[in-house]
């Protein structure tokens, strides 16, 4: 771990020759990689049986109607069929599906209430039945069902061919300050977990500070272990739709090219790494997210490679071609 760990401090520390210490070639990158080289089968393939749903829809009227509603719809709680539920998780292996049923539902369950992972693919098959999906001979297999490989159908759905819509909403900053003030700390935040328990994160204050506390420190204090993790980690999925914002700029003033495909790609990449990381916190498994954390400064790496340590490297050098297609 810790190489892995050097490559890390170097890329957020210095910001200069991180390029030459990770290369596409890298395992990280090449495990992101992985789905899209092998051909994975997809929901579109029969990846559950018609047994297993109808065991998914038993259990689903017992402990899911009261918020999801009878028929999936939503009611309290979000809808689990539809383009909006789809669109959401189709950028996920189905994994991420079986994660968010087995380890976070019915929410803050006691632990007598907690779903087995038997359970948790039954209801996935019965949410992919409901949604259209066809089913086939043998059962999503409960086991290792978070590491499944199986994914969707490509494409993003609705809007999928559309460029980006002009936004009510531009950008306040440039693209330099939105990454020093959300994704510098909250990937740092994640990075950490290779070095302590979640429930040692944020990191807390020294208690013996002379003039007590600070604001910021009692923060620190708020919210903390693995829910600390999860935070960052949809902070992070969810901060970097802005870097699609129409009106987007670098610091030099230069337009973020968000109709350059490597550039959707990049963000499509970094969207996912995050995602997943949020996946590894919610089931809680230290040692997975702290080797995933490679594909996720490997994703910050693709695009500083190419829009940011370009020129003068790093912070103190020539910017000026940053966010610069070429
Ligand atoms: C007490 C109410 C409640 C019950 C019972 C419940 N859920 Fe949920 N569920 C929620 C809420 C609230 C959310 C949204 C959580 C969020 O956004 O963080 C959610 C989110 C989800 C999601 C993710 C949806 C999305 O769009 O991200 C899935 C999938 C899901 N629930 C499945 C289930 C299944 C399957 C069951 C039955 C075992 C179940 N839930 C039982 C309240 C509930
Ligand atoms: C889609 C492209 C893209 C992704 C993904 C991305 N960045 Fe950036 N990053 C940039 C660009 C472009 C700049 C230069 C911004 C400017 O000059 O205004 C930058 C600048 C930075 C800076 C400021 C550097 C300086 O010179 O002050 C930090 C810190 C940073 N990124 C961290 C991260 C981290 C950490 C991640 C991953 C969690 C990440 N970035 C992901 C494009 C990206």
């Amino acid at each position: 771990m810790s190489s892995v760990r050097r490559v890390l401090v170097t890329t957020l520390a210095t910001l200069t020759f991180v390029t030459l210490l990770i290369t596409p070639s890298s395992p990280g990158a090449q495990a992101g990689a992985q789905a899209s080289a092998q051909a994975p089968r997809t929901v579109q393939d029969g990846v559950y049986s018609d047994a297993q749903a109808s065991r998914g829809q038993t259990l689903y009227a017992q402990r899911c109607t009261g918020c999801h509603g009878p028929a999936l719809a939503g009611a309290s709680a979000p809808a689990l069929t539809g383009d909006l539920f789809t669109n959401k998780f189709r950028m996920e292996p189905l994994s991420a599906l079986f994660i968010q049923i087995r380890y976070a539902m019915p929410p803050k369950a006691e632990a007598n209430a907690q779903l087995t992972s038997e359970q948790a693919a039954d209801l996935v098959a019965h949410v992919l039945k409901s949604n259209g999906f066809p089913a086939g001979k043998t059962d999503f297999p409960p086991a290792d069902a978070t590491n499944s490989p199986i994914g969707w159908p490509a494409g993003r759905g609705v809007g999928a061919s559309s460029a980006p819509s002009p936004s009510w909403y531009s950008p306040t900053g440039n693209l330099a300050q939105l990454m020093r003030g959300v994704f510098f700390h909250n990937s740092n935040l994640i990075f950490s977990i290779q070095e302590l328990e979640a429930k040692d994160l944020p990191p807390q204050p020294p208690s013996t500070r002379p003039d007590g506390l600070t604001t910021f420190d009692w923060g620190l204090m708020a919210y903390t272990g693995w829910p600390a993790v999860e935070n960052a980690t949809t902070a992070l999925a969810d901060a970097s739709a802005l870097l699609m914002l129409p009106g987007t700029r670098c610091e030099n003033g230069r337009a973020a090219p968000i109709t350059e495909p490597d550039w959707i790609k990049f963000t499509d990449q970094m969207i996912s790494v995050a995602r997943r990381s949020y996946r590894l916190a919610q089931t809680k498994d230290k040692e997975a997210l702290s080797k995933f954390t490679l594909d996720l400064s490997n994703a910050c790496n693709a695009c500083h490679r190419v829009y940011r340590d370009v020129g003068g490297r790093g912070g103190a050098g020539n910017t000026s071609a940053r966010c610069m297609h070429r």
